[in-house]
């Protein structure tokens, strides 16, 4: 099964919608395979955004990520990578749809809330970044029968 790496941002955490983000992947039938509340130092934050480290916002994006405590999460199902990414929304507030996470949570592209993996690579890279191996947890859910 796909799995995808999420990350509740700083000012989500702040803005208390760690839960209502988490419900709409539990909603949707997603599982969570991995999940953590933590500080992220600055190596992790230019290492997690490496691939922008030539662009005129890298330092705020730096400062942004590591400006309080994120929740890190590993999820896991059908094309999850894809869907996680549509359901969080576009990366411009003004192209984020209602009834996405951005759509309905974000002005400001700076402050958008939610990061989500943007394909199978990134995912992988992603998820070994901030995840051991023992802190993904391997399990069943009773309602997956309803949801495949
Ligand atoms: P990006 O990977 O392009 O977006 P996404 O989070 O949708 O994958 O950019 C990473 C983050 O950088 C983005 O979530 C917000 C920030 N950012 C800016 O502050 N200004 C910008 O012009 C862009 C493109 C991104
Ligand atoms: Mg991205």
């Amino acid at each position: 099964m796909e799995q995808t790496f999420a990350m509740v941002k700083p000012g989500a955490v702040q803005r208390e919608l760690i839960g209502e983000i988490i419900t709409r992947f539990e909603k949707k039938g997603i599982k969570l395979v991995g999940l953590k509340l933590m500080q992220m130092s600055e190596e992790l934050a230019k290492q997690h955004y490496a691939e922008h480290t030539e662009k005129p916002f890298f330092d705020e994006l730096v400062k942004g990520i590591t400006a309080g405590p994120v929740v890190a999460m590993v999820l896991e199902g059908e094309n999850v990578i894809n869907i996680v990414r549509t359901m969080a929304g576009a990366t411009r507030p003004s192209d984020a749809l209602p009834g996405t996470i951005r759509g309905d949570y974000v002005l400001d592209t700076g402050k958008n809330v939610i990061h989500t993996s943007d394909s199978k690579e990134s995912a992988i890279r992603e998820i070994n970044l901030f995840f051991k191996k023992e802190e993904i947890i391997n399990y069943s859910l009773a309602t997956e029968t309803w949801i495949y």
